[in-house]
């Protein structure tokens, strides 16, 4: 079975928790787009009516578009029934380090907003200690972002500018985002989430903690429901 096949088997069980009336965070990702195309395919049927997606990215608003399914934004639906999207590392408490999409910012928003949220990975992204496997992706102000990585430096870990200095990787909030590898991962997710947020010039980081209520992990032995 490919990796593909794990994440739309993993992607497709969350969206059996979608209901008509809901209104429904649809994540951005390799894994979250099976969620989106799911529930894509259900509203075109008839199968769920009455639904409103919230996107989490500008790429994810084409794909939706593209299913018909009606969008809105926080302003007009401040409450998100269940948020589906992916994540690059989850850890045994469900805490998770998002981002490597780029996308980081506006999950976090929708996702904090939402009554359940569930994670959608295959197996690969199952970690004992976040940090191990992924960097975190830290998005910033362009203004005197060198100064910001070296203030990340600072904290232990190597900043790269994610693209590169020529051709930045620009966010849908027209900011830039730094991946931080921490050499032996993170040892205080909690501790640097609260060091990180309080930084001017960081508008926000990939941790993602105590936010996620279940993740649906799908590997070649079958599909695991890990919940808080
Ligand atoms: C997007 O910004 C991310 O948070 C993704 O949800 C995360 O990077 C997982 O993406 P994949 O499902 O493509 O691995």
């Amino acid at each position: 079975m490919s990796i593909e096949d794990l994440k739309k088997q993993a992607a497709e069980k969350a969206v059996e928790q979608a209901q008509s009336g809901m209104v429904l965070g649809l994540g951005t990702g390799s894994s979250a787009k099976y969620a989106t195309m799911k529930i894509g395919e259900l509203w075109q049927a008839g199968e769920l009516t009455d639904i409103v997606g919230i996107p989490t990215s500008e790429s994810t608003v084409m794909l939706a578009i593209k299913y018909g399914i009606p969008l809105a934004t926080l302003d007009t639906y401040p409450f998100v029934d269940l948020a589906i999207d992916g994540a690059d590392e989850i850890d045994p408490d469900l805490n998770l380090i998002k981002g490597l999409g780029g996308a980081l910012l506006r999950e976090k928003m929708i996702e904090a907003a939402a009554k359940k949220f569930i994670v959608v990975a295959d197996g690969s992204k199952v970690v004992e200690k976040l940090g191990t496997r992924a960097p975190l992706p830290v998005e910033v102000v362009q203004f005197c972002w060198k100064s910001t990585a070296r203030w990340l430096e600072s904290l232990g870990c190597t900043p790269v500018l994610r693209g590169d200095e020529a051709q930045p990787f620009v966010t849908d909030n027209g900011n830039y985002i730094l991946h931080c590898t921490f050499p032996h991962g993170i040892d205080h997710p909690t501790e640097l989430a609260a060091t990180l947020k309080n930084r001017p010039g960081v508008v926000e980081h990939g941790l993602f903690l105590g936010m996620a209520a279940e993740a649906i992990v799908a590997t070649a032995d079958g599909i695991t429901v890990m919940s808080r």
